[in-house]
């Protein structure tokens, strides 16, 4: 199937109104009550898509979340030669022809993560050519661990006219020790890629150890990779000469659910959170039930939260796993903004993720930022208005302090959202809240 087709067969998933509509209408103060079902984790699926570019034999890949960044990556992989098919929660991907190893500015300028088909391609074709990826709002966010540790493995790199391209020997890929200067999540996800076909064995060290890096090396297992240490820091993996199809379900969303759960501390009432992973929330549950929160957990997939007026302050600093994730940083200021006291979060992973502050004290939020602490003072009266934010995250956290607000509050450029939340306003309306798609 050419990228055409393909995206003939993607336009066939999406949601009416979600796609076309630009801004968010939401009229706060109606407590939310309901169940939610947890879609599949996006930044799983990511590098789980990338990783079909291993194997000639199909990769089918379950719970996939009907989000923009899952379609731009599917169509990146269609324009390296894959065959794609895309059903309502799945996706089949088989790349058994010839590849054309390069992803093309077009497509890695709108998402990042496009650069985890570096790793992949080095490994499969023997070369790959991928776009740089440009600034972006939450910071610099270079590549140069992804690009250090292919070096490591035998690769040559260089940068032509904002390309860089990455060359392995000529028996590919060899085995070498990895060691990140700091962890990063999808620097491990690309080397561990490329590291699973060379030959010998490799270490990462200083490895990432988030829930979707431990879901991605399942995958890769599952075809027949060997690797050992996922969810630590040291991970070692022994090469093999091919990997095999297979298929996998990938693990739920936990920054979909935090959010959810902050949706429902906000507006009060009683939120049931299906299909999720309670252990892969525990940093975020922990900081919740501190600021008061009354969160239950039935059985390992499933939140139950119910709302209190009685939100104190708390501190929070941004970690890698298992610390707070930064993905939880911009929704949980917005719960802050409403928790009695004074709050300090500190933002220690990303140098500039506090965009979304200055919209919230449009709103009424007091909040101060020296450096990389915010500091929220609680409880602020919040009240609706027009906010527009600038990346995924701080977008939700306008979505959330809007269920909390006076009146109405119109979130604009909601093409953030559509990047990584699965239908947020058709779940949010189905619990409850008073929220429409609308028109800029
Ligand atoms: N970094 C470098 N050099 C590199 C790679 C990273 O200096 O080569 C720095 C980054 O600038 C950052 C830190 O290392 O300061 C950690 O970044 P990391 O590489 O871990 O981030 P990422 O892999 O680009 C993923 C998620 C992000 C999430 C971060 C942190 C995906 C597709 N993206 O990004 O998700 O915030 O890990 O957990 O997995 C989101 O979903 O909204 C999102 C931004």
């Amino acid at each position: 199937m050419d990228a055409v087709a393909h995206n003939g067969v993607l336009a066939a998933r999406k949601a009416d109104g979600w796609e076309f509509m630009q801004a968010m209408r939401i009229a706060g103060g109606r407590p939310l009550s309901g169940r939610i079902e947890i879609s599949g984790a996006k930044n799983a699926a990511l590098p789980a898509l990338a990783a079909s570019l291993l194997t000639d034999g199909p990769v089918t890949l379950g719970r996939m979340p009907d989000v923009v960044d899952i379609r731009t990556m599917a169509n990146l992989l269609a324009s390296v030669g894959a065959e794609v098919e895309a059903r309502p929660d799945s996706y089949s991907i088989r790349a058994n022809g010839n590849l054309d190893p390069v992803a093309p500015y077009e497509l890695v300028k709108t998402m990042r993560a496009s650069s985890l088909v570096l790793g992949p391609l080095a490994a499969r074709c023997g070369r790959a050519r991928v776009s740089l990826p440009g600034g972006c709002a939450i910071g610099s966010r270079p590549i140069d661990m992804h690009l250090d540790g292919l070096k490591t493995l035998g690769a040559t790199v260089r940068q032509d006219r904002g390309y860089v391209e990455a060359v392995a020997p000529k028996g590919g890929l060899v085995g070498g020790r990895i060691q990140f200067r700091r962890p990063t999540v999808t620097g491990t996800e690309d080397l561990l890629m490329a590291a699973v076909l060379a030959n010998g064995e490799s270490l990462l060290e200083n490895a990432a150890c988030e829930p979707e890096v431990v879901d991605l090396a399942e995958l890769l297992t599952k075809m027949g990779a060997r690797i050992e240490g996922a969810g630590t820091p040291t991970i070692r993996v022994d090469g093999v000469d091919a990997l095999a199809g297979t298929e996998h379900a990938i693990i739920p969303d936990r920054i979909e659910t935090g959010t959810y759960l902050v949706a429902g501390a906000l507006a009060g009432g009683e939120l049931t959170l299906e299909g999720t992973r309670r252990q892969h929330l525990e940093p975020v549950i922990a900081k919740m039930r501190q600021a008061g929160c009354l969160i239950e957990a039935p059985d390992d997939s499933t939140l139950v939260l119910r709302g209190t007026a009685a939100l104190s302050s708390v501190d929070v600093t941004t970690r890698e796993h298992p610390g707070f994730p930064t993905d939880m940083q911009a929704q949980f200021m917005a719960l802050m903004t409403q928790a009695k006291g004074t709050s300090k979060v500190v933002e220690t992973v990303f140098e500039n993720r506090f965009m979304h502050v200055l919209e919230l004290q449009r709103m009424g939020a007091d909040i101060t930022i020296g450096g990389h602490t915010a500091v929220v003072r609680g409880k602020a009266a919040l009240t609706g208005t027009d906010v527009m934010a600038s990346d995924l995250r701080a977008s939700a956290s306008l979505v959330l302090a809007g269920l909390a607000a006076k009146g109405e509050t119109t979130v604009h450029r909601i093409y953030h959202l559509r990047r990584g939340y699965d239908r947020l306003a058709e779940k949010l309306a189905g619990v409850g809240a008073s929220i429409e798609l609308i028109d800029d």
